[in-house]
C-alpha cells in the first residue's frame, strides 16, 4: 500500500495518525466481502441491513467478536439467521474472515467499530438477539463493563419485543452483577441463567467462543450463562 494510501487508510481508524500501524490494518482490505470498517456505509444501511444480507432473515449482533470461531459456528448451524459481528482487533477481524471465505459464508459480516456506536449503524427493532460473550469484566474498573444500564438504552431501541440478549461469562462476579442489574430493569427479564453451561440443558446447542474453550480446557472453569427477553 502506498504511503498515499496509508495516509487516507488510517484515517479510518484513528483520530490521529500514528507511527506505526498494525500490518493487519491494512489487510482488512483483502476481504470486503467480509468486513466493513467505513463508518460511512455502515451508517448507511441503518434500518436497511436485510438489504445488505439481500433476505429477510432475522438479524443478531455480536459484541467483541474476538477471532469469529463463535460466529462462524452460529452461521454454519443457523444459514437462516444473518450475524454481525464487532470486533475492534485488527487481526481478530482478518482471522475471523480468513476463515469465514474458506467455507464461503453468506450470512456474516464483521464490523470494525465499538460495539456502543450500534445506535448509530442499527435501526429501531431491526435486531432479533444480541450475543455478548466473555467480555472484560475490568476488575477494579467496573463502571466500563459493556453491559451495564446504557447498554439496555441502546437494546431498547435496536432490539425486537421477544428479542433477547445473550451473555456467558468466566467471570463469577460481572454473572451476579448483571443478574443483580436485570431486577432495576423493567421491560426486561431473565428467562434462563446457569452457573454451569455446559453442565445444563443448554449445554447440547452451545457453540464455543476461543475464550470459553481456553476457560474450560486449561483452567476446568464452569461457565455462566444468562438469557434476558425484551418483554416490552
Ligand atoms: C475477552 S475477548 C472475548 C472474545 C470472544 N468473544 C471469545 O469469547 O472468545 C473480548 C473481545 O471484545 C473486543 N472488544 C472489547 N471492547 C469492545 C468494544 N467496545 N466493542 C467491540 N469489541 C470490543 C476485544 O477486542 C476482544 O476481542
Amino acid at each position: 500500500m502506498s504511503d498515499q494510501i496509508k495516509k487516507e487508510y488510517w484515517s479510518h481508524f484513528f483520530k490521529r495518525p500514528k507511527k506505526n500501524y498494525n500490518p493487519y490494518m491494512e489487510r482488512l482490505k483483502e476481504y470486503p466481502e467480509y468486513i466493513m470498517y467505513d463508518k460511512e456505509i455502515m451508517d448507511s444501511y441503518k434500518g436497511k441491513w436485510k438489504e445488505y444480507f439481500g433476505n429477510n432473515n432475522p438479524i443478531y449482533v455480536e459484541i467483541g467478536s474476538g477471532s469469529g470461531n463463535f460466529a462462524i459456528g452460529m452461521c454454519e448451524k443457523y444459514p437462516k439467521v444473518n450475524h454481525i459481528a464487532i470486533e475492534l482487533r485488527f487481526k481478530r477481524l482478518h482471522t475471523s474472515a480468513r476463515k469465514s471465505k474458506k467455507i464461503d459464508l453468506k450470512n456474516v459480516l464483521f464490523i470494525k467499530r465499538f460495539g456502543e456506536e450500534i445506535p448509530e449503524f442499527v435501526g429501531e427493532n431491526e435486531i432479533s438477539g444480541m450475543y455478548i460473550n466473555f467480555p472484560d469484566p475490568w476488575e477494579g474498573n467496573e463502571r466500563n463493563r459493556i453491559i451495564q444500564l446504557p447498554l439496555f438504552e441502546t437494546l431498547d431501541k435496536v432490539l425486537k419485543i421477544g428479542g433477547k440478549l445473550f451473555f456467558k461469562t468466566d467471570h463469577d462476579a460481572y454473572y451476579e452483577d448483571v443478574l443483580e442489574l436485570s431486577k432495576e430493569l423493567k421491560n426486561y427479564k431473565v428467562v434462563y441463567n446457569t452457573c454451569d453451561l455446559h453442565n445444563s440443558e443448554k449445554s447440547e446447542n452451545n457453540i464455543l467462543t476461543e475464550f470459553e474453550e481456553l476457560f474450560l480446557n486449561k483452567f476446568q472453569k464452569n461457565i455462566n450463562y444468562i438469557e434476558i427477553e425484551k418483554i416490552k
